[in-house]
């Protein structure tokens, strides 16, 4: 490893701590692998993007919210395969033990990474949490402990699906139907070590597309992304760079709808400021597709310190869920879809964009970290796009003075009417408070001097060209959200 690699992730992290953002879960007790806890930025960071995320699906999309449960009994994992495939492979070290999942960089053969002893197989692990509902009937009666099994969720999905019958009959029995999700899901991953990258318990956005198969291959806003110009890599083949429209044309992805999902991502995830060159779609080999997936893109992110990282996965899961479903729980989950000639009954097809929202925000950090020399300073800022960034702009008296320290609060105290989260700061050097802010993501500065006593102006200050503006005060709200 480089050590500009090391620097990059000890900068992101230093500064993701330093500033509250992030911080390793049950720090007092010597933390646990897998856990993180989001300080009062990094939960106003998250909360952006997910808000970002329901307004590209809910109003671009017309796509409806729902909420399910994150613990489900046995049975629901049972029918979706989760229960006997939900595995990954793992290997241990012989002599320091530690277990560690199979990937291209860990597996027979290699030498432990931690102390460079022997790997041998250690099988297949599942990754769901299990726990008990409440308190079995007859301790010793094996369907009964068997029914007071519970699972916490790996993914938020399972509860869009089980409820597909009544989610149909508030669409009015109609197709296509779009449902999204987000919240917590669980996985026991096996060797939990890098950062955001690899959590136990993640947040996840999920939307189900349930759609007619017919219908698959024609989307009708298809000519809205036809041109988007997409980095991919085939499950079979070498990196190339095509139109979406070129894509579906050769087969590569398998259908409009997916293809139109596959550049919605694309879309989406360069609105909230991932840099489209540190972007690419990789299509999942045969081998390595989940049990439910005809077809599977991952958008992968080039993250300076674990190089290519998957951070939102969409797959194509046929009928895979409600078949299983309908059968397992002997519940009618088809459609009656009207063709030509006649009407025929069938079971939709899910197409669905799946994003790791802890994993975004790792790429955010990275990705908008920059550094610049100003006079004898190191400037570091994290250049946010407006529409996240946690703080929307900060106001600062120039001098700690009781008449202009008046002067600011009430800016303050307007624009906070206004809904915007402004922050209010009249500690140390003026040069500090910007650096603060710099570093945090502040897109603007408001200060307060004594000119503004005389005509109501303030100047405005822009974090990335550090540009500085002369605006009456009744003006300052709408350079903020412009
Ligand atoms: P990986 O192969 O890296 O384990 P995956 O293929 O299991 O990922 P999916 O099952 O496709 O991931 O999950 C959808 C999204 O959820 C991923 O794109 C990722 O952003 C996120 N995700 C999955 N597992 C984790 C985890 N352990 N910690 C944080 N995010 C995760
Ligand atoms: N719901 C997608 C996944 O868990 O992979």
């Amino acid at each position: 490893m480089s050590n500009a690699k090391e620097d990059r992730k000890d900068e992101v992290a230093e500064l993701a701590l330093r500033r509250g953002f992030l911080w390793q879960s049950f720090e007092i007790y010597g933390g646990a692998a897998g856990f993180y806890d989001y300080g009062p930025l990094g939960a106003l960071l998250k909360r952006g993007v997910e808000a970002e995320w329901r307004r590209f699906y809910c109003i671009g999309e017309g796509f409806y919210e729902i909420e399910a449960t994150t613990i489900a009994p046995r049975d629901i994992f049972e029918a979706s395969g989760h229960l006997k495939s939900f595995a990954d492979m793992a290997v241990a070290c012989k002599s320091c033990k530690t277990f560690f999942r199979v990937d291209e960089g860990i597996n027979i053969g290699k030498r432990c990474p931690e102390c460079g002893g022997e790997l041998v197989d250690a099988g297949e692990f599942n990754l769901m949490f299990q726990t008990k509902i409440g308190v079995p009937k007859g301790e010793r009666d094996e369907s009964a402990q068997k029914k007071s099994e519970g699972y916490l969720r790996p993914e938020t999905a399972q509860g869009i699906f089980i409820n597909f019958p009544r989610l149909l009959r508030f669409n009015r029995d109609k197709l296509p139907l779009g449902i999204i999700q987000i919240g917590k899901a669980y996985r026991n991953e096996i060797s939990p070590r890098k950062s955001l990258i690899r959590l136990r318990e993640f947040t996840m956005a999920e939307a189900e597309i349930f759609v007619d198969p017919r219908e698959k291959d024609r989307h009708p806003k298809f000519d809205t992304v036809k041109d988007r110009a997409m980095r991919l890599v085939p499950g079979e083949g070498e990196e190339t760079e095509m139109s979406v429209e070129a894509a579906v044309k050769s087969g590569i992805i398998t259908n409009e709808y997916l293809g139109y999902h596959v550049a919605k991502v694309g879309e989406f995830l360069e609105r909230i400021g991932i840099p489209k060159d540190k972007l690419r779609f990789r299509q999942h080999r045969k081998d390595e597709m989940a049990h439910y997936a005809r077809d599977c893109w991952d958008a992968e992110f080039l993250s300076e310190r674990y190089g290519w990282m998957e951070i939102v996965g969409v797959a194509d899961r046929g009928d895979y869920d409600l078949s299983v479903h309908a059968s397992f729980s002997n519940t009618d989950m088809s459609v009656h879809a009207q063709s030509d000639t006649e009407q025929e009954k069938l079971i939709p097809h899910v197409i669905e964009p799946s994003f790791g929202i802890d994993r975004i925000i790792y790429a955010l950090l990275e990705s908008s970290l920059y550094k610049e020399q100003v006079g004898k300073e190191k400037r570091k800022v994290l250049r946010f796009k407006k529409e996240i960034a946690p703080i929307k702009a900060a106001v600062f008296p120039l001098l700690n003075r009781d008449e202009l320290k008046e002067k600011a609060k009430e800016v303050f105290q307007k624009l906070r009417e206004e809904s915007i989260f402004v922050e209010y700061d009249a500690s140390g050097s003026i040069g500090r408070r910007y650096r603060r802010q710099d570093e945090i993501g502040t897109p603007y500065c408001i200060t307060i001097d004594y000119d503004t006593l005389e005509d109501d102006t303030v100047t405005v200050r822009e974090r990335d060209t550090m540009e500085q503006v002369r605006v009456p005060i009744a003006e300052v709200k709408d350079v903020l959200l412009l």
